[in-house]
């Protein structure tokens, strides 16, 4: 459908798959692109109509396929361009849209153009990066003090050439200049040949990073982020998103998502505009950085915070842009007791109030692999566990005091930890949980034999199942999809309570969060003629929002007329 631009986003519910712990298809323990065809009848079941898989381009694995050596091919481990072509073809075949992650902030230290870069001055590649000289009197020490977000700093010294490179991740993910207007080019090429390959949209990964600030001046005091007010949302950002938008997005019937930490409701609204012409959505992170200090260090989460959050971005974004909602990515931890609590015995009831809570809001929904059977966080007893390019960088900065600090890290990565969410998919009761044949690249979660799709599927009452009336129920709801929303309780420490009402109809949305009954008092101003109740995680013995004592995570949907 060239040039025509449709919102179809808007009634999409997307499917995040993180290739490498999915499906393995040939017993290397690597997840594939064969794994994932043969599982596309189980994404069409559970009823969504879009996939955003995780990169899946040529590159070295540095940090998982987010540094790519080959923007136009597959990676060797996950098969072949002609294995994704039937991929897309399968995926389109079932209604559902393919979302591929676009990493233009950075390459692989191993794509050509950094090789030819990297190899002096005058390399007409030279500008394709950002090289700078060193200070002090022989140019050793970094040209600022901008800092990895992984860690250390952001510069890595070249001898042959005396200059140094900008890399805001891993020293093998030099960031692109995209002063340079050939870069720039490049990418359009590069977005252009997948659309023309049939992909509907794009997860932009680290989006907001692309446009750094002339001079490249220091950065102020900021714990693991040193030099972000000089590159998150720099100066030319809304210019080059603009230009990619006219002059290939544009031409598409696709979405956009632009991966979009530490933005603000003002920042997202001139992301998402329709009318700038920039991108269609963002993800936001403020709800999952309230229970963290300096973004980083747990501490507990408070319910009044999370909401306030959410209050915040559905109002704000109301009529102005468009939402992503989300709990789990491949970078976050698993949702279940990072947001519940300890659930004990209720890990059903837990996970499906969780799908409430979030997916009766405004926006375009994700679930990530796993999160729809409620897959949980991986017991690590030791650091050598954690696989994540991340876990490097931490024991780099730690030092000689790393056996001293070993139990705290230990401790703040299990909770943290990016592989949390990254072991691999629970298909089954099966060895290594039907997910390989062969040795998994990352651990198999112990706790697969209970939880795993089969014994989710073969339950009227498991997650999966309740996922999937969910996902039908929001399909074709202009409730869900354009419904005003209010917020009841704001500073109840244990429910979520909200409406959202559209048209003389309403949902009526009741959490509770904590492990444990508590005294629900029906709101005074609520009339109605009748109440339906759609959506419960205990039996459907509710009639309507009147005083009741809530079960340990209870939640419920009530359309009320
Ligand atoms: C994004 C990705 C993350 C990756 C980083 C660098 O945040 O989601 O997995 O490490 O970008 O590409
Ligand atoms: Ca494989």
């Amino acid at each position: 459908m060239d040039g025509i631009r449709t919102r179809w986003y808007k009634d999409a519910f997307i499917y995040q798959i993180y290739p490498r712990s999915f499906c393995d298809s040939n017993g290397d323990g690597v997840g594939d692109i064969r794994g994932i065809i043969s599982k596309l009848d189980y994404l069409k079941e559970l009823g969504v109509n879009a996939v955003w898989l995780s990169p899946c381009y040529k590159s070295p694995n540095d940090d998982n396929g987010y540094d790519i050596s080959d923007y136009r091919d597959i990676m060797d481990e996950f098969g072949t361009l002609e294995d994704w072509k039937e991929m897309v073809a399968g995926m389109h075949e079932r209604g559902i849209k393919l979302i591929m992650d676009l990493v233009v902030n950075h390459t692989s230290d191993e794509h050509p153009w950094f090789i030819e870069s990297r190899k002096g001055k005058d390399n007409p590649y030279r500008d394709y990066y950002i090289w700078r000289k060193g200070k002090g009197k022989d140019g050793k020490k970094p040209p600022n003090n901008w800092t990895s977000r992984f860690g250390g700093s952001a510069w890595e010294y070249d001898e042959a050439s005396g200059e140094w490179y900008l890399h805001l991740f891993t020293k093998k993910q030099p960031d692109l200049n995209w002063d340079n207007p050939k870069v720039r080019k490049e990418v359009q090429d590069i977005v252009r040949y997948w659309l023309d390959l049939g992909v509907d949209g794009f997860r932009c990964d680290v989006i907001t990073y692309i446009s750094k600030r002339e001079g490249l001046p220091d950065g102020k005091f900021n714990i693991g982020a040193v030099g972000d007010e000089h590159f998150t949302h720099g100066p030319n950002i809304h210019k080059y998103l603009n230009e990619l938008f006219t002059e290939v997005l544009s031409k598409y019937d696709c979405m956009t998502v632009g991966e979009a930490a530490g933005v603000t409701i003002e920042q997202a609204q001139l992301y998402t505009d329709e009318s700038r012409g920039e991108l269609d959505t963002v993800f936001m992170f403020e709800h999952v950085e309230v229970d963290r200090y300096f973004r980083m260090f747990p501490k507990k989460l408070s319910l009044p915070r999370l909401k306030a959050v959410f209050a915040k971005w559905q109002l704000g974004l109301r009529d102005k842009g468009w939402n992503s909602l989300y709990y789990e990515n491949h970078d976050q931890p698993r949702s279940l007791k990072r947001f519940t609590g300890d659930y004990g015995n209720l890990r059903k009831e837990a996970a499906k109030m969780l799908a409430i809570s979030l997916y009766m809001q405004q926006g375009t929904p994700y679930v990530y692999q796993g999160q729809e059977i409620g897959m949980t966080n991986y017991p690590f007893k030791s650091l050598d566990e954690h696989k994540d390019v991340v876990i490097r960088y931490v024991r780099k900065a730690l030092g000689v005091f790393e056996p001293l600090l070993r139990k705290v890290v230990l401790k703040v990565m299990n909770i943290r930890g990016r592989d949390n969410a990254r072991t691999p998919m629970q298909w089954s009761a099966q060895e290594n949980a039907g997910f390989t044949s062969g040795t998994p690249w990352i651990n198999v979660n112990p706790n697969y034999k209970e939880i795993n799709v089969e014994a989710e599927l073969a339950d009227p009452d498991s997650i999966l199942n309740f996922y999937k009336k969910l996902i039908a129920f929001r399909k074709n709801n202009d409730i869900i999809k354009y419904g005003n929303y209010k917020e009841n309780y704001a500073s109840h420490k244990d429910i979520y309570c909200y409406e959202r009402w559209w048209h003389g109809e309403k949902l009526f949305v009741l959490c509770n969060f904590k492990n444990k009954p508590v005294e629900f008092k029906a709101t005074k101003d609520l009339a109605y003629e009748t109440c339906e109740l759609k959506l419960h995680n205990y039996g459907y013995d509710r009639t309507a929002p009147e005083d009741m004592v809530l079960r340990p995570y209870e939640a419920m949907v009530f359309l009320i007329k």
